[in-house]
């Protein structure tokens, strides 16, 4: 088991006592992500006893340890899986090279753009979700919530002692400008679109994790493949725990569907709204927007931006080892085009289509999570079927940005569009509806009108197990 070390100011299992000059730049980050932290993460709830886990060694089996913490004195660390010097290059160019231990110097700056990008996601969602404490439907979501975001916290750690130790000079500026851009900042906002939406209620938030999350996940996959050893090996810590992330947005939204079914049931032909239920087509139109939104994170179709990256062996594949050709040079890929208002199926080298590589993968994974919620109103005997919307549907990145498409992915009209929008995705009223139920429940093992109890606890305790001392 590989341990971390939590007698030093900053836990790690990359022995950073024994390198000074990394100690003292983190050293000096460190207050200002307090800071940061105090400022523009959770509002409240710093004085409360919060039942966390925190990694205590790196490997599968022992990693989390679950105790009381207050959050500000969670034991944010650098841990990374534990390696071989063995490891070779898995993909691109450089495919069967040793992997670097250095940052290969003919790829820095695209090394050092992947980095930032994915670290400037992981304080965005913190904030998005600053002052959802106040709402929780239960103190185990609660818990659940404050688990996410001193994760997220622990990633953009993870990612700052990549740059802090890798970069030199331009790599602690960066590390200093991930704690000065703010989600939704109209001069200084966060890099990637969806990590400036407002994350406002609940429904939102399990529809971030769940979907937002999942992108996370995916560019995680594809850095796990690095052939920069460092990263990949951080990025496969860093899978473990968004395991969870994932698991609170999924089961999330399958318990909001879960009491919104019951409610149907116990009342049939009433509008569950009267009962404090959220309308399962509102359901759905939250699930577009969040779907769609999160569906532009991995960028534009065509790409040599992702034609570079894999080229040189910077960013993979997800699961890269399941592909036969790990140059990427012989298969084309078949994409849709949409240019001059017209569909045109094109194939293209693979290499340039990464981004959609990496998105079909996403869109898989999505679909099984849409299956998993339609088995609960099935269920409970409610007729109603969630889908995916298409990855057409209300883009802001890539070709479909400049044409309309509705769920299916057909071309439609502006004036189609007018007319539909509002049964697509959320109105104002919608909003406003979800907002307004938005009452925190902190009893033990009560809950929210609008959202049914888990079947089990977290880490085998019961429903109504003090999650939060508030
Ligand atoms: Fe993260
Ligand atoms: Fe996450």
């Amino acid at each position: 088991m590989t341990a971390i070390d939590y007698s030093q100011k900053i836990p790690n299992n990359v022995n950073l006592s024994s390198d000074k000059r990394l100690q003292r730049a983190l050293e000096n980050w460190q207050p200002d992500y307090i800071d940061w932290w105090q400022s523009a993460g959770p509002t409240d709830f710093s004085q409360n006893d919060i039942y966390l886990r925190t990694a205590v060694s790196v490997e599968k089996d022992g990693w989390a340890h679950f105790d009381y913490v207050k959050m500000p004195d969670y034991r944010w660390g650098i841990f990374l899986e534990p390696g071989t010097s063995e490891r070779k290059i898995g993909f691109g160019d450089h495919a069967e090279e040793q992997a670097w231990q250095e940052v290969p110097g003919e790829y820095r700056n695209w090394l050092r753009r992947l980095i930032v990008t994915q670290a400037d996601t992981e304080p965005a969602s913190v904030e998005q979700q600053r002052l959802l404490g106040h709402s929780a439907p239960s103190l185990y979501d609660l818990r659940n919530l404050f688990q996410v975001n001193v994760e997220e916290g622990r990633h953009l750690w993870a990612m700052v002692y990549l740059l802090h130790s890798y970069f030199g000079r331009d790599g602690r500026e960066e590390a200093a400008e991930l704690l000065e851009r703010r989600s939704g900042n109209a001069d200084h906002p966060r890099i990637l679109g969806t990590f400036n939406e407002p994350c406002g209620d609940w429904l939102s938030f399990f529809c971030f994790t769940m979907f937002t999350d999942r992108d996370g996940k995916f560019q995680l996959l594809a850095l796990a493949e690095s052939g920069f050893d460092p990263l990949a090996r951080t990025c496969r810590f860093m899978l473990t725990e968004e395991a969870h992330h994932l698991f609170v947005g999924q089961t999330g939204i399958g318990r909001v569907i879960k009491r919104t079914s019951e409610v149907m049931v116990e009342n049939p032909g009433k509008d569950v709204r009267e009962y404090g239920a959220i309308p399962l087509d509102l359901i759905q139109r939250y699930i577009n927007f969040w779907a769609s939104s999160s569906t532009d994170l991995y960028g534009a179709e065509i790409s040599s931006n992702a034609a570079n990256f894999f080229r040189s062996g910077l960013k993979g594949r997800a699961y890269e080892t399941r592909y036969e050709d790990h140059q990427a040079l012989e298969v084309p890929y078949a994409v849709d085009r949409f240019i001059d208002g017209k569909l045109d199926r094109q194939e293209v080298p693979m290499r340039n289509a990464m981004n959609e590589v990496l998105r079909d993968e996403y869109i898989k994974d999505n679909l099984k999570g849409i299956n998993y919620w339609n088995r609960i109103p099935e269920k409970e005997g409610v007729e109603f079927e969630f889908h995916l919307p298409h990855r057409r549907f209300n883009r802001t990145i890539g070709d479909y940005a400049a044409g309309r498409f509705d769920l299916e992915g057909q071309l439609i009209d502006e004036a189609t569009w007018n007319s539909k929008v509002d049964e697509w995705l959320p109105t104002p009223e919608d909003y406003e509806f979800v907002k307004s139920l938005m009452i925190p429940e902190r009893e033990r093992g009560k809950f929210a009108s609008w959202i049914a109890a888990p079947p089990r606890g977290i880490n085998s305790q019961n429903i109504d197990f003090e999650y939060a001392k508030l």
